[in-house]
């Protein structure tokens, strides 16, 4: 009898400590002690000899030591898992062969796409002349994108710009051009106002290696008292500059543009041939990189400001076309169709 007690002692501990390497450390566990011929079984067995008023109290530990031999192959054939099998953490699976000193797999680094270099750095540069960064909407509605920049229905200028309606909303549309923020940052009425707006923008374009029906622009405004062209170009020769380097040669042409009077459109010395004349200046030794001017006081007006206290100066640029010279880029194309081999050559630094 108190052979019994020990016996169910002593398997208890043998329990507790039992540890086996290998796969099937979990079956010969169970073998041993739950098998048909296993030490519990046995144990059992041997319940025959006890004596009546012992029964009940030795029948209680037989059965918590099956539970705990039970509990036990649970939990060896949980930690028994192949790698990626739940089941325990990496910390526990000392036979699973996961070593966690080992270092990690590398995952690929992306780079930035083009556009997105070229912008940040556009970016950069006009917040340190203290221009803010400012969104709109690409669903823009006409009075947005059109009407309030001074080209109201009928206006022949709307044709300079294919665009895209929304089918259920005639007066919806894709953005044709992030001027629309302008109106929309004027509209708040918190004056000065010195913002740039990087963003989206759509026309009814055919697809080519120099127009697409999507591509980015930034548009720059500041408003304020007595602001002059003269700030006008200040800024963008600051801009070309920083952009491009001291080498570039800059002029201004005179320009037409709806929302800004006296408007401009501004060159930069070609820079894939240096001046001499190629393909992409179509041998004129310039190429155009934006669109300027002071803003028409009209615009001021339809936006709530009073333009006889305040002047403005605007301007467009497309994102596309500066980092084409960046880079030296020939067809606007590869911009949009993901091709690694491109997309993989540009650094962060510009
Ligand atoms: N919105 C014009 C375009 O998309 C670009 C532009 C020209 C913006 C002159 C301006 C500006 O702010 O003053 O072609």
């Amino acid at each position: 009898m108190n052979n019994l007690l020990e016996q169910i002692q002593r398997s208890k501990e043998q329990i507790e400590k039992f540890s086996a390497e290998g796969e099937n450390r979990a079956e010969t566990f169970r073998i041993h002690f739950l098998g048909a011929k296993g030490v519990i079984k046995s144990l059992m067995s041997d319940m025959k000899n006890v004596s009546p008023e012992k029964k009940r109290e030795m029948g209680q530990l037989l059965n918590d030591l099956k539970l705990l031999a039970e509990k036990k192959y649970n939990e060896l054939k949980e930690t028994n898992l192949p790698t990626g099998q739940t089941g325990g953490n990496a910390y526990t699976k000392k036979d699973n062969l996961i070593d966690i000193t080992l270092p990690g797999e590398a995952l690929p680094l992306g780079s930035r796409h083009p556009i997105s270099i070229v912008r940040n750095k556009i970016v950069s540069i006009f917040q340190r002349l203290g221009f803010a960064v400012a969104e709109g909407p690409e669903i823009e509605d006409d009075w947005h994108n059109f009407t309030a920049l001074n080209l109201p229905e009928n206006h022949p200028a709307r044709d300079m710009q294919d665009t895209f309606y929304v089918s259920q909303n005639p007066d919806w549309m894709l953005r044709t051009h992030t001027s629309s923020v302008q109106v929309r940052e004027m509209e708040k009425g918190k004056l000065p106002i010195r913002i740039i707006c990087p963003g989206r923008v759509y026309r009814n374009e055919t697809i080519s290696a120099r127009a697409h029906c999507f591509f980015h622009q930034v548009e720059g405004l500041y408003v304020a008292e007595e602001v002059s062209f003269a700030d006008l170009k200040q800024t963008l020769y600051f801009f070309v500059q920083e952009m491009f380097g001291d080498a570039v040669k800059i002029r201004f042409r005179p320009s037409y543009f709806p929302f800004t009077e006296p408007s401009a459109e501004m060159d930069i010395s070609c820079l894939i041939c240096g001046g001499a004349g190629c393909s992409v200046c179509k041998h004129t030794g310039w190429v155009e990189i934006l669109g300027c001017g002071m803003v028409h006081p009209k615009v001021l007006e339809n936006c709530g400001i009073d333009s006889n206290k305040y002047s403005g100066f605007a301007f467009g640029m497309g994102i596309e076309r500066i980092t084409m010279l960046k880079y030296q880029i020939k067809d606007l194309r590869l911009f949009s169709e993901n091709d690694l081999r491109f997309l993989k050559q540009f650094t962060s630094a510009v």
